[in-house]
């Protein structure tokens, strides 16, 4: 006979005079869900979260503020993860240069004499609620079976790197193909079935460098319309596509739409208008979302913009003498908002709201990961003058980001954006 808990208690209330065997009843209906309610907190990924209606789990770029109800899921799930503030953390980094050993030579700041300590104990807080720290095991949970792709330049590669040591507690990936020049490289995760590219641009469109006297000149031809097909090519059955793009901008280029030359960035040439940066960066990366858009062989694609990483040389840039050795993170009234770097983030963050809005209505999905007022604030993170630069004496770098340090809150703010987008938080 089966029965419900309710008429099973409704039935011992009735039968008084077999007060015995009621008692045993009930003991084993307490028993049973104990039981089964053990079970559920053990075995449920996330035992107290509600998944969020169905048409709101697509809103990967921002929150709305005002449609927090209160609860603290709910909080936590519009929340804005981009804007908020460092604060100390006296936990440290997740991995060390003696735990990761794939940590490259140019990034180990530690191995290069960096000796203070304290950029390390901080973490990046959103204001209206806590980014969880990175955690291997729930993140290849999620991309179990699945191929996720960093599309773009150095520091798209600087992301991957912090992805590598994050994830390096938990399985230790096979190289499974590496270009000659190592700038189109994957990694396989045989537990988890998942696959870790880069896929190395540039541009994102396509760039031919100018031969002046038979000799590179370091100066490039930029079609803002036509993709470089070296990574779109490898684009089809990729899950997670981040994608990011900049420094190669600032330089002289010159600059062309439907293969007729318009002008130029940097050139200061009488004739040829100077068109800055915003201008071909926005080209750019509406030329590139316009593509995964319209592309079919991306459907089930996850897009994220990781938008401008900022550079922090002080007193010149990095080839005269620009310099980046401060210890600990700006405030806010210290940092920049105002300046280029912050222009060419609303650039993005602009063109990457369009597609997610455009993309909806086809099901695809787009969204960004925001990082750059957050690293506005971490001049402190730069390797400096910290880093193999044999072929490049002298020089500081403070473009790319010391490992660990505060580029691993990239994958954190990945991962959340990524688990938000499965229907999933971090609780735990
Ligand atoms: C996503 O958030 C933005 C900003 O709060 C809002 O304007 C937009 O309507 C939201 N989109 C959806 C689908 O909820
Ligand atoms: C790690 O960094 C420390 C300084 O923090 C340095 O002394 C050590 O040599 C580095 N080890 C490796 C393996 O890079
Ligand atoms: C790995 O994932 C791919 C893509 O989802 C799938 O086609 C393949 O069957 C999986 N392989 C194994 C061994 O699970
Ligand atoms: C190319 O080389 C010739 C001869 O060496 C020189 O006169 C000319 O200025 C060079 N042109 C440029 C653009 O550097
Ligand atoms: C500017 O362009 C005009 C027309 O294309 C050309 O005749 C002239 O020589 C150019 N002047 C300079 C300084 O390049
Ligand atoms: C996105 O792709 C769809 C389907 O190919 C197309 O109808 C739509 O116009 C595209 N949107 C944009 C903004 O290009
Ligand atoms: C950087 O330059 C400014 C003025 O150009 C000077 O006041 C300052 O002391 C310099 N700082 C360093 C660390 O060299
Ligand atoms: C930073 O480097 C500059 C130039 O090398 C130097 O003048 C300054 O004292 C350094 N500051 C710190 C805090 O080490």
């Amino acid at each position: 006979m089966k029965l419900s808990l309710p008429t099973a208690l409704q039935k011992l209330h009735h039968h008084r005079k077999e007060k015995h065997v009621g008692r045993g009843v009930l003991f084993l209906f307490c028993l049973l869900a104990i039981y089964l309610f053990i079970f559920f907190i053990l075995y449920s990924p996330n035992p107290f979260r509600v998944r969020p209606p169905k048409d709101l789990q697509q809103n990967t770029t921002s929150i709305r503020p005002n449609d927090n109800k209160g609860s603290e899921e709910e909080a936590e799930y519009y929340c804005d993860l981009f804007k908020g503030r460092w604060i100390k953390d006296l936990r440290g980094p997740l991995y060390s240069n003696w735990s990761c050993r794939t940590i490259p030579d140019s990034k180990n700041c530690g191995k290069h004499g960096r000796e203070d300590v304290d950029y390390l104990k901080w973490r990046w807080k959103p204001d209206g609620c806590d980014l969880h720290r990175f955690d291997p095991k729930s993140f290849l949970r999620i991309v179990n079976g699945k191929k996720l792709a960093f599309i773009g330049d150095s520091v798209a590669r600087n992301q991957l790197e912090s992805l590598l040591c994050l994830l390096s507690h938990e399985e230790t990936p096979t190289d499974i193909y590496k270009d000659s020049i190592d700038r189109f490289r994957t990694w396989y995760f045989p537990s988890h079935n998942f696959t870790l590219m880069i896929l190395w641009s540039k541009f994102l469109v396509v760039g031919e460098e100018r031969v002046i006297n038979g000799s590179l000149s370091g100066v490039y031809d930029l079609h803002l319309d036509r993709i470089d097909q070296n990574w779109a090519s490898k684009l089809p059955g990729v899950d997670y596509a981040i994608i990011s793009d900049s420094h190669w901008f600032f330089r002289k280029n010159y600059i062309y739409e439907g293969g007729k030359f318009i002008g130029c960035i940097f050139c200061n040439e009488p004739n040829i208008t100077d068109y800055g940066l915003a201008f071909p960066i926005r080209r750019v990366f509406r030329t590139v979302l316009q593509y995964i858009n319209d592309s079919k062989d991306c459907k089930d694609l996850l897009t994220l913009v990781r938008t401008f990483s900022p550079a922090h040389f002080e007193n010149g840039s990095w080839n005269n003498g620009g310099h980046c050795n401060r210890t600990s993170p700006f405030s806010e009234k210290e940092a920049n908002f105002e300046g280029t770097e912050w222009e060419l983030r609303s650039v993005q963050v602009e063109e990457v709201e369009k597609a997610r809005v455009e993309g909806k209505k086809i099901g695809k999905k787009f969204g960004a990961l925001d990082v750059t007022r957050a690293m506005l604030m971490r001049p402190d993170g730069h390797p400096g003058a910290h880093w193999n630069n044999k072929w490049m004496e002298g020089y500081n770098d403070c473009v790319h980001w010391c490992l660990p340090g505060p580029v691993d809150s990239w994958n954190d703010l990945l991962m959340a954006v990524v688990s938000r987008e499965n229907g999933a938080s971090f609780l735990i």
